[in-house]
């Protein structure tokens, strides 16, 4: 596709999601309509369309500044003048590309680039309710991970030592022309400085030899107090990143269990254990009262606002409201309610969080130890959001008796 069409479909898929559309059924929709499109399209569509949406304030301030209409044509040029693109080639007006551009549009884009400057580094863009909320969890870092939030996630993957060791995987990684760099800060990690599109298209990956995975996601793992050839149970499992990360560095010695509220979620999970040479038990809602004090360790990495990846899901910040967060705490308290039956004497839960909030980290904790008096808080870390990861928070409860 030509640039110019890319950026047509970026316009009509931000139109979509400023009608309040999901946005993964957009883009899931927008290729099952749109099949010429190849995945290098598909991945410069999405790049435009979520580096717009990480920054959406910041650009609709310079809109209403300038009492421009908000739409996706507009996003979609303040985007173009930002990154000094050649608006020839974007506003082209021919078949498949967006309009040319007004006499308006050619004058606005002179001062736009000055007063999307101006606006960058001053709006925060994050919902408006969560301002205080947020100033209030990261006090001296809030500034820092606001600009954070603007930026791009950096991509990395973590090695299976069932399979593999890293100086292998760099060696093919290097092969496919892909740039990784092993990481500092976590034992099987490598950051991917360049070119990680194919990552998931290589044979190294098809055999299990290594999983994509954030270095924090793998940091908050591999700090845990975990022994061998125990029962684990991972209670959010979704698609199985967290227990994946534990199975592999026990090295396979253990019974992993997994549970979720959503059960089609664990299909991946299975795959993905398939893939890695470990094996997953289900543990299905109506069997859960069986299995009372019987796990040594229980993954709660429950679901949150996801704030310390929102660079990763920039529309999960615009569609999180005070409702939805509330419905969210709820979740968690229910969810620790469930687990802590579940669990051994002497057994630990982890609490895990990718959220920047301290309401669904220490504050839940707290209330939770408060109810629960049974329990003790063994550890608890915060993982700021930075350059080489996500933001994430690790409490280690144990159970007494
Ligand atoms: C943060 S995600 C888990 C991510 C996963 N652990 C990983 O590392 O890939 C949270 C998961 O909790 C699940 N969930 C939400 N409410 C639940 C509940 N009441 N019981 C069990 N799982 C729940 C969601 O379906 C979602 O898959």
């Amino acid at each position: 596709m030509r640039k110019d069409s890319q950026a047509n479909a970026a316009i009509s898929i931000l139109d979509d999601f400023l009608d309040g559309k999901n946005l993964n059924s957009i883009l899931f929709n927008w290729t099952k309509n749109n099949r010429y499109a190849g995945s290098s399209d598909r991945e410069s569509i999405r790049n435009i369309v979520f580096d717009i949406l990480r920054v959406k304030k910041t650009f609709t301030s310079v809109l209403e500044k300038e009492k421009q209409p908000i739409n996706g044509r507009a996003l979609v040029f303040l985007h173009s003048v930002f990154y000094a693109l050649n608006l020839n080639d974007i506003f082209t007006g021919q078949k498949y590309g967006p309009k040319k551009l007004s006499i308006f549009e050619k004058e606005f884009s002179k001062i736009s680039k000055e007063n999307i400057k101006e606006c960058f580094g001053v709006v925060d863009n994050i919902p408006d309710f969560l301002t205080a909320e947020f100033k209030r969890s990261l006090g001296r870092k809030f500034k820092n991970a606001m600009r954070l939030l603007e930026k791009r996630a950096p991509i990395s993957i973590r090695v299976n030592p069932l399979k593999s060791d890293i100086s292998s995987i760099l060696e093919c990684l290097s092969l496919e022309g892909i740039e990784g760099k092993k990481s500092k800060i976590v034992r099987y990690g490598i950051d991917i400085i360049g070119n990680p599109r194919r990552l998931t298209q290589i044979q190294a990956f098809k055999d299990g030899c290594f999983e994509v995975q954030d270095l924090h996601s793998q940091k908050i793992i591999e700090d845990l107090p975990l022994d061998e050839h125990t029962k684990v149970l991972d209670y959010c499992a979704g698609a199985g990143g967290k227990i994946l990360s534990i199975a592999c560095s026990l090295k396979g010695n253990g019974k992993f269990y997994i549970h979720d509220i959503d059960e089609k979620k664990l299909k991946e999970a299975d795959l993905r254990a398939e893939r890695a040479g470990v094996k997953f038990k289900r543990l299905e809602v109506e069997k859960l009262q069986n299995y009372r004090c019987s796990f040594d360790y229980i993954v709660a990495d429950v679901p949150c606002s996801g704030s310390g990846a929102w660079r990763r899901n920039p529309q999960q910040k615009w569609r999180i409201t005070p409702e939805s967060l509330n419905e969210i705490l709820t979740r968690q308290t229910v969810i620790l309610d469930e687990v802590k039956d579940l669990l051994k004497k002497n057994g630990y839960i982890f609490y895990i969080t990718c959220s920047l909030l301290k309401i669904e980290n220490e504050e839940l904790i707290e209330n939770f130890l408060m109810d629960n008096k049974h329990f003790r808080l063994l550890n608890k870390k915060n993982i700021t959001i930075d350059d080489s990861g996500d933001g994430f928070f690790c409490a280690v409860l144990q159970k007494k008796k």
